[in-house]
């Protein structure tokens, strides 16, 4: 049998947190082997909001060793850079002449991302989850793991992909879903527990980034928002400590009750404690292969090279299909 094919992204922009981490790398790793996985660095997406040539170069050549640093092994994924294959900004124009504003107008993220600006904000920016539909349309993606905050982007590619093979009656692409897991999927500020923690935080002491060192790690914990009951429970209605207490439970595989029975009697110093211990242990060797691989640009740049030759004939047949389709 065939393996089902996976497709993900995440954006060049600041430094990658743990909330990417959770919920969406570290599920890439785990099920790598049971997949064709297609995995990319979403630099196109990058451009939507200003960004400085020299970081976007660079954050893009980070991205690729965290991907890597984090598990990804190249015998078993393909990874590479969006705007290395034109496939992707081609088929997104397409896609955009087949996408009612209406649904656009519904997307939450460009409301958040765009605030009151809609004078100056660009199209681009808009139109970003129809990028997104055609980055995993190109490659007839079945599953499509992210964090929950994804959740209405993939939906409105499932209605955009059976739009247009209904309006065609051809089965042009294959209809995706999203893999949201539970452990991970929605890992919130560490200022602000009932924001989602996010790269575009103002405020680093808002996110743990990938290669933040063990103090910083300490620090960062240490400062978290929690409350004054002082009891190390799963509450809602305490958004601090349960969102620490989610990471915990993501980065331990342990269950609620355990968690709560191990804490029991003890106080938020001791659980932080924990918790930076199990942060500093995961980090740390995903850190020390980081810098290996960032010291040897030539044999990252292959890799990516080699990962964009290798998807460019899917994206280009599904890219013939839609245009035989369409009578392009
Ligand atoms: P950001 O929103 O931080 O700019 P991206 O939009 O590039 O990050 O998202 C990359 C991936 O990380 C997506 O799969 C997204 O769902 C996931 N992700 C982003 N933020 C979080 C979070 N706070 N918790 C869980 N997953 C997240
Ligand atoms: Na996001």
């Amino acid at each position: 049998a065939t393996k089902k094919r996976v497709f993900s992204g995440i954006q060049p922009t600041n430094n990658i947190h743990l909330g990417n981490y959770l919920g969406a790398i570290r599920n890439w790793v785990e099920t790598q082997d049971q997949y064709d996985n297609v995995f990319c660095i979403v630099d196109l997406h990058a451009i939507t909001l200003p960004i400085d040539p020299k970081d976007l170069h660079n954050n893009t050549r980070k991205l690729a060793a965290l991907y890597l640093a984090c598990g990804l092994d190249a015998a078993h994924c393909k990874v590479f850079v969006q705007s290395h294959v034109h496939q992707h900004a081609e088929l997104s124009w397409i896609l955009n002449c087949f996408t009612p504003m209406g649904w656009l107008n519904r997307m939450t993220q460009f409301k958040t991302k765009a605030g009151d600006d809609m004078e100056t904000v660009s199209a681009g920016l808009y139109c970003y989850p129809v990028l997104m539909a055609g980055d995993i349309l190109l490659y007839q993606t079945d599953l499509v793991p992210v964090g929950d905050d994804q959740r209405q982007h993939v939906e409105l590619t499932r209605d955009l992909a059976q739009r247009f093979n209904s309006l065609y009656n051809k089965p042009v692409f294959t209809i995706p879903k999203a893999d949201i897991r539970a452990a991970g999927a929605r890992v919130m500020s560490l200022e602000d527990p009932t924001k989602k923690m996010s790269k575009s935080d103002p405020n680093p002491n808002a996110y743990i980034t990938l290669l933040d060192d063990p103090k910083t790690i300490k620090k960062k914990i240490g400062r978290a928002t929690t409350d004054s009951e002082r009891l190390v429970t799963f509450d809602p209605a305490r958004p601090g400590i349960t969102n620490l207490l989610t990471i915990y439970q993501a980065l331990t595989g342990q269950s609620n009750q355990e968690i709560e029975a191990d804490f029991a009697g003890k106080g938020y110093g001791d659980f932080k404690a924990a918790l930076t211990e199990r942060l500093v242990e995961t980090l740390s060797p995903i850190q020390q292969r980081y810098h290996e691989l960032i010291n040897d640009m030539p044999t990252l740049e292959a890799i990516l090279k080699q990962g964009a030759d290798e998807v460019r004939p899917m994206a280009e047949h599904t890219v013939q299909e839609v245009k035989k389709a369409i009578g392009l």
